[in-house]
């Protein structure tokens, strides 16, 4: 290399074939622009003997060019570069080793220094210069402040450790977010569970208190009854033997109203506290209706309604407590005798899906607004119509939703009123049955 000791210099060379004197390129100026601290070493160790210096290098390690040149890097390598005190770095000997071992660049990290009070981080690198047969002929070392880059770096990993923080704060807030939630909605629907049971609460204290008055007005009303014909009785009137029958009869009739009241009370209190047990059995809608006919027959015998039995097709066996389907149908016969003047009363029986079965009848029939109620304690569209204590309805279905059935009504105001209800097929039953 046409560089002397110490200095890298402009130099005129001659370029062959052109025969004139050309300008090579200054190097030394290259080496001086350089931000870096630049030296350029010889590649024996242990010394590393300094062949060139730049001025910054010079200023840095506070020595002039010409005590630094020819010497080892190790006599003059501050351990922090500003600083004249020098240590040779371990990490430096390790990476002019590598160099030597063949590596064309290393690096190391200097150990962080201060400077005018402010923290510095050096880094220290090594490149070889090869001759033509590849040999190294030197090492450029190279000492640089990376204080900005390690700041910009520290800074980065600094946000990147916010930003993982913040994430996990963000997913923390979410988790809590989605429990608050789920806590919230537990929440709503321990008050919606409230709100119903408060609901229903109160319906209970409402029915509660309509089936005292109903019980206290019917029953009230009957024992008035016999309580009235006790006193005909005390009369002194006729010989015993010669009075009329007439306040007995009505007194018994008075009590049998009663009982049934009472019965139907107790009837429907134990409907409703599930407690009933179904006894039940297979029989065709057939055999059902012939019973219900034989049952009910004798009482239209005066009357100018006819009773008659409508099976369409042959609908399949059912599986039904018999006993209680004939209540049903005694209720529902009950009533459409008692709110029909003419006409007919069909019971029907018919397979639509499931297996239907009707009692309809051709009398007043029932205004659309009374129909939702129909099926409630003690509701009547009564209190026109005192024969009765609206149990009747309640009691019928009921019994058919223990079946696992559906009673519901058609009706028409002025034409008549048709009751079905649903009872399961005894292929299906088993799933009912308890
Ligand atoms: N076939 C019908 N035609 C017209 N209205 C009816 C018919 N069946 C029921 N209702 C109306 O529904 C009301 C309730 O009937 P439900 O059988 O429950 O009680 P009730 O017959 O009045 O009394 P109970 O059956 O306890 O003797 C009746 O009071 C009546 O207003
Ligand atoms: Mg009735």
């Amino acid at each position: 290399m046409g560089m002397e000791a110490g200095s890298v210099e402009r130099v005129d060379v001659d370029v062959p074939g052109e025969g004139t004197q050309a300008t090579a390129p200054d190097f030394r100026a290259v080496f001086e622009s350089d931000s870096a601290l630049l030296a350029l070493l010889e590649p024996q160790a242990p010394e590393h003997r300094v062949v060139a210096v730049s001025d910054a290098y010079a200023r840095a390690v506070n020595l002039p060019r010409a005590a630094l040149i020819g010497r080892g890097l190790f006599e003059i390598l501050p351990e922090e570069p500003g600083a004249t005190d020098a240590t040779a770095a371990q990490g430096v000997r390790a990476s002019l080793e590598a160099i030597l071992d063949g590596a064309p660049s290393s690096r190391t990290r200097l150990r962080p220094s201060r400077v005018a009070g402010d923290e510095r981080v050096w880094q220290c690198s090594h490149s070889a210069v090869l001759g033509g047969a590849d040999e190294l002929v030197w090492i450029v070392h190279r000492v640089e402040d990376v204080s900005a880059r390690e700041w910009e770096l520290r800074q980065t990993a600094e946000r990147e450790r916010a930003l993982r923080e913040s994430e996990q704060q963000c997913s923390a807030l979410a988790t809590e977010n989605k429990q608050l939630k789920a806590r919230l909605r537990d929440l709503e629907a321990i008050e919606h569970e409230n709100v119903r049971l408060h609901r229903a609460t109160g319906r209970a204290i409402e029915l509660r208190d309509q089936v005292l008055e109903t019980v206290a007005h019917d029953l009230g009303n009957w024992l008035g009854s016999i309580q009235l014909q006790l006193q005909l009785l005390r009369r002194p009137a006729a010989l015993p033997e010669r009075r009329s029958l007439k306040p007995v009869e009505a007194s018994e009739q008075a009590a049998r109203r009663m009982h049934c009241i009472v019965q139907d009370l107790l009837q429907v209190a134990r409907l409703e506290s599930g407690h009933v047990e179904l006894k039940p059995a297979r029989v065709s809608p057939a055999a059902l209706l012939r019973r219900v006919f034989e049952i009910h027959q004798p009482a239209f015998v005066a009357s100018p309604v006819t009773l008659r039995t409508d099976l369409v097709g042959t609908p399949d066996d059912v599986y039904v407590d018999v006993d209680r389907v004939l209540r049903v149908f005694d209720n529902l016969l009950g009533n459409a005798m008692k709110f029909t003047t003419s006409g007919t009363i069909t019971i029907g029986c018919a397979q639509e899906g499931n297996v239907v079965f009707w009692v309809s009848d051709t009398g007043r029939g029932i205004p659309p607004p009374e129909i939702p109620h129909l099926f409630e304690r003690f509701w009547q569209a009564r209190r026109l119509n005192t024969d009765g204590s609206g149990l009747g309805l309640a009691i019928a279905s009921r019994i058919v939703e223990l079946h696992g059935g559906r009673i519901w009504v058609e009706s028409e105001l002025g034409v008549g009123s048709k009751f079905c209800f649903t009872v399961p097929s005894a292929s299906a039953a088993r799933e009912w049955v308890r």
